[in-house]
C-alpha cells in the first residue's frame, strides 16, 4: 500500500458514508406524512405489508388532549428513526412530531438530517406548519425535495401550487413530474426528465415495476386516451418549460431549488420517483463544525452528537434513549466512548435497533446513521460523544420560551422528586426549567401549551409528584451574555428581581411585555440579548 493511499478501514468508512442518505419528512398534519413514510418503507422492501405504520398511528388516535400527549410520546422508539436499504443506499428516515407545540423537538431533529422531503396536500397548498418547518431548513440550507400529494382528489391547479410554493417558501421550484388531470380524472404523471408517462391506477397493492409506463411525452394516442386533461397538461408543461429554470444540483444542495413531484401516497403513486430522487440527488453526510475544528465524516475516529432524548415507554424503568447522529468514524457495539461534557465513560452494549432489512446494520453505524443509546441521565441534549477527543459540536438550537408557568408541589415533602423530575424532563428538552434568583418557585417555559400538560402528566405518572402549574406574569425571556463579565454581573445584580438561570446555568432575563424588553436593551447597550441559544 502506498503512503498516500487511505487504509482499508478509512476506505470502508468512505464507501459506507457515500451511500448514506439521512432525511426527515416535513409537512402540516394530515398532508400524508405517515402514509408516505409507510410507502417509502414498502417500496424499499423494509416492510412487506402496508398498514403497519398506519396502524400504529391509528391505535394512538383519541379524543382528549391527554391521549394526544400519549400519541406524541407513543411514537415508539423504533419508528422515530427508520433505516432502509434502497438500491445501493442506506436511507435513514427521521420522524418529526406533527403537533406544533412540539416544534422545538422537530427543529432539533432537523439538525440531524442532510435533506428534507416536504409533503404538500395539493388541495390545501402551503400550510402554517410547513412554512415554519421550512424556515428552519432554509436557515440551515438543507436541500428540500417536494412531494405534492393527494392528486386523486379535486385539488388546486398545479401551476397555482407551483407559484404558491415559490412565493411562500422563497425557493425556485423545478417540476420533475407533471400531473395529467386530478381527482376522478387523474390519469397519471408525465416524467419530464425520463420523457415518459406513468399511468395512474388507484389501489394500494401495486409496488415497484407494476404500473403502466408509456414512452414519450408527446404521443397522439395520449390525446385520445386521456382527453382534455392531456391537452391541458401539454399546455402547462410548455409554460413550465419556458418559465422554470433547468435543475441545478448546486442550487438544490444549497436549498435554493426544490425538485417537485406529484402523486398520491395512499395509492402508492409517485412514491418510487421520490425514493429514486432521494438516492440520486440528496447529499451523503458532509463535514460538521465543532467548536474546536471541522469534523469530516470519513475520519476513522468516532464522533457523534445527541439531538434528541426520549423517555422510554416503560415508566417502571425510567430509562431514556439518547438519539445520536454519527458525525464521523465507525461505531461498533460495546466500544469505549466518552461524553465530552462530563468526561464520563460510556460503553453502549445495548443499542436500540431500528427497523431495517439487514441484521448487521444494527451492530455498526457510520456517519449519517442514528444510534439510540439507553442511559439513565448520563447523556443530555447537545452532548458530543467521541473516542476521547475534546470536541463540542455546535448548532443544536434552544428557543426562548413563549409561555411561562410557575410550578409547585401539592405535597411539600415531594419537593425533591419535583426537582429531580423537572431536571430530567428539562434535559430531555420536554420543557425548559428556570430558577429565578429571587424566590424559590421554579418557572417552566415552553413554546406550546401542550408541553405544560405533558410535564404535569409525566411528573405525576413517572415521578409520583402532583404538581400545581400556575400562571406566571412573565411572557418574554432572553438569554443574556456580555464580553465583559463585570458588566454582565452588574446587569444581573441590577435586575435580580427578573433574572433566572436555566438548566445549564445560562443567565436569563424575564419580562412581562415586549416594550419592557426594548427599554432594558437600550439601557444596557453592552449586553447581548438572545432569543436562541445554541448548545455549547
Ligand atoms: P399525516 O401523517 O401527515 O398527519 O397524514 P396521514 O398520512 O395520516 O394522512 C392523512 C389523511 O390523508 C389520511 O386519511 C390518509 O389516508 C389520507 N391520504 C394520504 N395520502 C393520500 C392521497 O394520496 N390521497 C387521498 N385521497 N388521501 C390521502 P384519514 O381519513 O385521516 O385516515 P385513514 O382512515 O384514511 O387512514
Amino acid at each position: 500500500m502506498s503512503a498516500d493511499q487511505p487504509s482499508p478501514v478509512v476506505q470502508r468508512i468512505e464507501s459506507e458514508v457515500r451511500r448514506r442518505r439521512t432525511f426527515a419528512i416535513i409537512s402540516h398534519p394530515d398532508a400524508g406524512k405517515t402514509t408516505l413514510t409507510e410507502k417509502l418503507l414498502l417500496f424499499s422492501g423494509a416492510i412487506q405489508i402496508a398498514g403497519s405504520v398506519k396502524a400504529r398511528k391509528a391505535s394512538r388516535h383519541a379524543t382528549s388532549d391527554w391521549m394526544e400527549i400519549e400519541k406524541q410520546r407513543g411514537i415508539s422508539v423504533a419508528s422515530s428513526v427508520m433505516q432502509m436499504e434502497y438500491r445501493d443506499c442506506v436511507i435513514n428516515l427521521l420522524d418529526t412530531p406533527g403537533h406544533q407545540d412540539f416544534s422545538e423537538d422537530t427543529y432539533r431533529v432537523l439538525t440531524a438530517v442532510d435533506a428534507a422531503l416536504m409533503v404538500i396536500d395539493a388541495a390545501n397548498g402551503v400550510e402554517p406548519q410547513t412554512r415554519r418547518l421550512l424556515q428552519v431548513c432554509r436557515a440551515r440550507n438543507t436541500p428540500i425535495l417536494t412531494f405534492v400529494n393527494k392528486m386523486d382528489r379535486e385539488v388546486q391547479e398545479p401551476l397555482a401550487l407551483m407559484d404558491e410554493i415559490e412565493r411562500e417558501l422563497g425557493m425556485t421550484v423545478v417540476p420533475f413530474t407533471w400531473p395529467v388531470g386530478m381527482g376522478k380524472q387523474f390519469h397519471g404523471v408525465m416524467d419530464l426528465r425520463q420523457q415518459r408517462m406513468r399511468v395512474f391506477a388507484p389501489g394500494e397493492d401495486r409496488v415497484a415495476g407494476t404500473e403502466e409506463v408509456l414512452d414519450g411525452l408527446d404521443n397522439p394516442a395520449y390525446a385520445e386516451r386521456f382527453g382534455m386533461q392531456y391537452d391541458n397538461a401539454q399546455g402547462e408543461i410548455e409554460l413550465v418549460r419556458e418559465a422554470a429554470p433547468e435543475f441545478n444540483l448546486e442550487d438544490f444542495l444549497a436549498g435554493r431549488q426544490t425538485p417537485m413531484f406529484f402523486g398520491s401516497a395512499v395509492n402508492n403513486f409517485g412514491v418510487q420517483e421520490v425514493l429514486d430522487a432521494l438516492v440520486e440527488l440528496a447529499p451523503a453526510p458532509d463535514e460538521r463544525p465543532a467548536m474546536q475544528r471541522v469534523v469530516k465524516p470519513e475520519e476513522p475516529k468516532f464522533s457523534g452528537v445527541v439531538f434528541k432524548i426520549q423517555a422510554n415507554m416503560d415508566p417502571a424503568h425510567r430509562d431514556r434513549i439518547a438519539f445520536l447522529r454519527v458525525a464521523s468514524g465507525h461505531f461498533e457495539r460495546g466500544m469505549r466512548l466518552k461524553v465530552v461534557r462530563s468526561g464520563k465513560e460510556l460503553r453502549p452494549n445495548t443499542v436500540v435497533s431500528f427497523l431495517s432489512q439487514r441484521r448487521e446494520l444494527l451492530d455498526e453505524a457510520f456517519a449519517g446513521d442514528i444510534i439510540g443509546i439507553p442511559n439513565h441521565g448520563v447523556l443530555q441534549l447537545g452532548d458530543t460523544i467521541t473516542e476521547g477527543e475534546a470536541l463540542q459540536f455546535t448548532g443544536l438550537p434552544f428557543f426562548a420560551p413563549e409561555m411561562f408557568r410557575s410550578v409547585e408541589v401539592a405535597d411539600p415533602l415531594k419537593t425533591k422528586q419535583l426537582k429531580a423530575g423537572l431536571q430530567q424532563l428539562g434535559e430531555e428538552g420536554a420543557i425548559q426549567v428556570f430558577r429565578p434568583i429571587a424566590g424559590s418557585v421554579l418557572l417552566l417555559g415552553a413554546v406550546g401549551q401542550l408541553q405544560f400538560e405533558v410535564v404535569a402528566h409525566r411528573l405525576e405518572h413517572e415521578y409520583g409528584v402532583k404538581a400545581r402549574i400556575m400562571p406566571s406574569r412573565f411572557q418574554v425571556a432572553r438569554w443574556v451574555t456580555c464580553e465583559d463579565p463585570q458588566e454582565l454581573k452588574r446587569f444581573i445584580d441590577a435586575n435580580d428581581h427578573r433574572m433566572a438561570y436555566d438548566a445549564v446555568d445560562a443567565p436569563t432575563v424575564l419580562v412581562e411585555y415586549a416594550p419592557e424588553l426594548r427599554a432594558i436593551e437600550s439601557n444596557w447597550p453592552k449586553i447581548k440579548f438572545h432569543a436562541l441559544r445554541e448548545h455549547a
